[in-house]
C-alpha cells in the first residue's frame, strides 16, 4: 500500500511510483503541515523542512502566534488565526464570525477510493490505489473537516477532496470551501495555465511566478472557453522531457478557481476548487458539504511526464461504460453541412455518400425538433419536427441503419428559447431573478437545472425521444453561460448554493441517460469546448473541442487540449472549405491529417465534395483503423508546436508496448531559407529499431531520437505527412 504512518514522526507518506508526499502532525495543537511533495524519497524524517524551531519558536511558547502561522505550509489553509494567504475555507457563522482553525482528530488508512456522492471523481480498487482520510476539527465551532487524499499504485497522481460536517447545533454558512491547497517553496517557478475564448480554446500560456497572487477562473457556470480548471508549476528550465512539474486539475464542471500565491519568503501556495465568489452553501446542522476532486500530479520529467499520468489516470480511472477504451465509430455531422437547412431526403444523401466510403454513423445535429429552422426558437420542446423529418427519427433512424451505419442525435437539454411550449407553460423553469427580465443569449435562457421537477420534465422528453428509435450516440450541447443565477426554489440564504446545485444537476441527468442507456456512445459540448473538463470525461468519453474546425486553428487548440487530455476525448472533424471560422483555404488531406489523431469524423456536405476528395475518404477511414488505436491508447509526444516555431507542428504517438510510433506532421508555413526540418524525437525505446515508412531508414530507439528525424522540405504551405516508425 503507498500510505502509511509513522508514529514517531507524527508523519503520514504518501508514495506513488516517483513521487513522495508527507504530511505532518505538528504541536500539541496537531496542526496539519505540508512537509515535502516531489520526487520519491526513502522513509526519511524530512520534518526539519516545515523550519518550526529555525528562527521562529513553537507555537504554543511563542508570542509570534501570527507570523508562525503565516509561514506554516499547511494542508488545507483557514483564515482569522494569522495565516493571511488564501483560505481554503471560509465561513461565517451565526454570529457572524469568520474565524476557523482546523487541528488534526484521528485518521483512516484503506485500501481503494471511495466514490464521492453526486460528483464526478477518479475510481481505483484495492489493486489500484490507497486512501488516507484525515479527520481535523474546529473545537470552537463543533465544525468537522475529512481531508481525502487517494495515491495511486501505477501513476504519479494523488486525487484530493475536502468534505466538511457541521457538528455544530447552529447553522454555519460556507463561504468557500476549496478542493485543495499545496504549500512549498519556490524553485523559479513557472506558472502555466489554458486560457482561451470561443473559438480558441486551450492556448498554453506559460509566465514566470510572481509575487501575489496570479491564476485562472471562471464565473460563468460552466467550466468555460476562456480558462481550464488548471494550473501547473514547472520549473523555469522544464521542457516536454526534463524538470519538475506540479499540476493541479480541478474535476469540475462549473465555477472553479485555480491559483497560485507567492508570499514574503518566497513561499508559494497553490489551490483549487469551486470559485468563493457568488458560492455559498448552508450547513444546518448535521449537514456536510463535499468539496470536487482535485488530481495532482508530480512529474520529473517535464511536461511530457505530466502529460502521460494525467492521460493514463484519466483513460483508466475517470472514463467509465463501454467505450472506454474502445476505438470511437468515425462520423459525419450535417451541422456545417446544412445548418437548419435539411431535410430526411438531404441527411439520407449525406448518409449514403458517407456509407458508401465506409462512415461509421450519421450524426444529426441542431434542428430537428419543435419548429427549429434557426436558432431562436424551440429549445425545450424535445419532440421531432415531422415536417422536415416525416416518420419522425424512427424512420431516418432506420434508414440509416440500413445502410450500415449507426444514427446519432444533438441535443441540449439546459436550455429554453422563450419563443417555446415549454418556456410558455412554464416561465418559472428559466433562472431568474423576479422582477427583473433575464439576459438572453443566442436567444435562449437557462433551465433551473438545481430543480428536481425541471430536471425531471426535460429528462422523460429526452428519454421518449431516445426510446424511439435506434439512437446509439448523443451530442450534449450546451451554448451559453449561467446569468441571472437565481432560482424559485431556494430560500435567500441559500441563494449562494445555485451554481453548484446546477452542476451537480447536470451530472445527475448524466448519470441518469448512462444508466438508462448503458451502452449509448455520449459526447459533451458547449458551443464547441465550453465545458471540456475532467468532470465532463466522467460521463462522455469524448467531447467536442472547438467550433473552430480550421485545421491550421485547431492545431493550436488541439495542442493545449492534449497536454491534459487524451487524444480518444478530443472530437476533430475534417470540415468544410474555405473554413466557416475563419474562410481559411486548406487541402482536404491536410485537415485530414489534423483530425486524425482525435475522434475522427466530417462535418460538411460530403455531397458537394469533388471526386478526388470524395476518394480520399476511404484511405483516411483506413488510417484512423490503424492507427486510431496508437494515438488513442498510446503515449503523446509533442514533438514540435507551431504555436512556438510558426513554420510547423508535429506530435507522435507511442503505443504503449512500444513497437510502433505515428508522427503526424504539418507543415504549415514556408520559410526561405529552411533546409529539412530535423525532428527531435523521444518516448521510442532505446534498443528497439524502427523502420521508417517514408524513407525505409532503420534505425535504433536511441538513433532516431538523439539524432532526430530530417523531414524533407515540404512544396507549399497547410500540407501534413504520416510517418510511422514500425519496430522491425
Ligand atoms: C454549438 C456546437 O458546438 C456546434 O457543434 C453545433 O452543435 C451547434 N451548437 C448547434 O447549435
Amino acid at each position: 500500500m503507498g500510505i502509511s504512518y509513522s508514529e514517531q514522526e507524527r508523519t503520514f507518506r504518501l508514495n506513488t511510483p516517483h513521487s513522495t508526499y508527507l504530511i505532518s502532525i505538528v504541536d500539541e495543537a496537531g496542526f496539519l503541515c505540508h512537509t515535502y511533495y516531489g520526487r520519491r524519497v526513502p522513509e526519511d524524517d524530512m520534518r526539519s523542512l516545515l523550519r518550526i524551531n529555525a528562527g521562529r519558536l513553537p507555537f504554543r511558547t511563542s508570542g509570534q502566534q501570527a507570523g508562525f502561522l503565516d509561514e506554516l505550509p499547511v494542508e488545507y489553509s483557514c483564515g482569522g488565526l494569522g495565516d493571511f494567504r488564501e483560505s481554503c475555507l471560509r465561513l461565517e457563522t451565526a454570529e457572524g464570525c469568520r474565524v476557523c482553525g482546523l487541528t488534526y482528530v484521528s485518521h483512516r488508512i484503506y485500501g481503494g477510493k471511495p466514490a464521492l456522492p453526486g460528483l464526478p471523481a477518479a475510481f481505483g480498487g484495492e489493486e489500484d490505489c490507497a486512501t488516507l482520510e484525515i479527520l481535523c476539527r474546529d473545537q470552537y465551532l463543533d465544525l468537522e473537516v475529512r481531508l481525502l487524499y487517494t495515491a495511486f499504485e501505477n501513476l504519479d497522481a494523488i486525487c484530493r477532496s475536502a468534505r466538511i460536517e457541521n457538528r455544530g447545533g447552529r447553522a454555519i454558512e460556507l463561504t468557500a470551501a476549496l478542493s485543495a491547497c499545496l504549500d512549498m517553496d519556490n524553485r523559479n517557478f513557472d506558472l502555466i495555465t489554458l486560457h482561451g475564448s470561443w473559438g480558441y480554446e486551450r492556448m498554453v500560456s506559460r509566465r514566470p511566478l510572481a509575487w501575489g497572487k496570479q491564476g485562472v477562473s471562471s464565473k460563468r457556470g460552466i467550466s468555460s472557453h476562456q480558462e481550464q480548471p488548471f494550473l501547473a508549476l514547472a520549473e523555469h528550465n522544464a521542457d516536454q522531457t526534463r524538470g519538475q512539474v506540479y499540476a493541479m486539475h480541478l474535476v469540475y464542471s462549473g465555477n472553479f478557481l485555480a491559483q497560485a500565491e507567492m508570499s514574503q519568503q518566497e513561499q508559494v501556495r497553490a489551490v483549487i476548487g469551486i470559485h468563493p465568489e457568488g458560492f455559498g452553501w448552508k450547513l444546518d446542522p448535521g449537514g456536510s458539504f463535499q468539496t470536487p476532486e482535485a488530481v495532482l500530479v508530480y512529474s520529473h520529467t517535464g511536461l511530457g511526464g505530466m502529460t502521460h499520468t494525467l492521460h493514463d489516470l484519466y483513460r483508466n480511472h475517470l472514463i467509465r461504460g463501454p467505450w472506454r477504451g474502445r476505438p470511437r465509430p468515425s462520423l459525419v455531422n450535417n451541422w456545417e453541412a446544412t445548418y437548419f437547412d435539411f431535410d430526411a431526403e438531404k441527411l439520407l444523401d449525406i448518409a449514403r455518400t458517407a456509407a458508401a466510403r465506409g462512415v461509421e454513423m450519421l450524426v444529426l445535429d441542431d434542428g430537428w425538433f419543435g419548429c427549429r429552422n434557426n436558432d431562436d426558437n424551440s429549445l425545450g420542446d424535445w419532440f421531432v419536427n415531422e415536417k422536415k423529418l416525416p416518420g419522425g427519427l424512427k424512420y431516418l433512424a432506420d434508414e440509416i441503419n440500413k445502410l450500415g451505419m449507426k444514427f446519432g442525435l444533438w441535443v441540449e437539454p439546459e436550455m429554453v428559447s422563450p419563443d417555446s411550449q415549454l418556456y410558455r407553460a412554464h416561465p418559472d423553469y428559466a433562472l431568474q431573478v423576479p422582477g427583473r427580465p433575464p439576459i438572453l443569449s443566442r436567444t435562449q435562457l437557462v433551465l433551473d437545472i438545481s430543480r428536481k421537477e425541471v430536471r425531471d420534465c426535460v429528462y422523460d422528453q429526452l428519454h421518449k425521444v431516445l426510446s424511439s428509435a435506434n439512437i446509439e450516440y448523443v451530442k450534449w450541447d450546451m451554448n451559453r453561460a449561467l446569468t441571472d443565477a437565481a432560482s424559485f426554489c431556494l430560500d435567500a440564504d441559500r441563494q449562494g448554493e445555485l451554481f453548484h446545485r446546477y452542476v451537480l444537476g447536470v451530472y445527475e441527468l448524466q448519470e441518469r441517460l448512462l444508466r438508462d442507456f448503458p451502452n449509448l456512445l455520449l459526447e459533451n459540448c458547449c458551443s464547441g469546448g465550453g465545458r471540456f473538463d475532467p468532470g465532463m470525461l466522467y460521463y462522455s468519453p469524448q467531447i467536442w473541442t472547438s467550433d473552430n474546425t480550421d485545421a491550421i486553428d485547431r492545431l493550436l487548440i488541439q495542442e493545449g487540449t492534449a497536454l491534459l487530455y487524451p487524444l480518444s476525448a478530443m472530437g476533430a472533424h475534417v470540415a468544410a472549405c474555405p473554413s466557416h471560422t475563419n474562410g481559411r483555404v486548406t487541402p482536404f488531406a491536410t485537415r485530414g491529417l489534423v483530425s486524425l489523431p482525435g475522434c475522427f469524423g466530417y462535418e460538411l456536405d460530403l455531397t458537394r465534395l469533388a471526386d478526388e476528395e470524395l476518394a480520399m475518404i476511404p484511405g483516411q477511414l483506413e488510417n484512423y483503423r490503424k492507427y486510431g488505436p496508437v494515438f488513442h491508447d498510446g503515449d503523446y509526444c509533442r514533438l514540435a508546436s507551431y504555436s512556438e516555431n510558426h513554420e510547423y507542428d508535429a506530435l507522435m504517438a507511442v503505443s504503449k508496448d512500444k513497437k510502433i510510433a505515428v508522427i503526424d506532421y504539418i507543415h504549415v508555413m514556408s520559410r526561405q531559407q529552411r533546409r529539412d526540418v530535423l525532428l527531435p524525437l523521444w518516448g521510442l525505446d532505446e534498443e528497439t529499431r524502427y523502420r521508417s515508412s517514408e524513407t525505409g531508414e532503420i534505425r535504433s530507439g536511441a538513433g532516431w531520437m538523439y539524432g532526430g528525424m530530417l523531414l524533407p522540405r515540404m512544396k507549399g504551405d497547410f500540407s501534413g505527412k504520416l510517418i510511422v516508425l514500425e519496430a522491425v
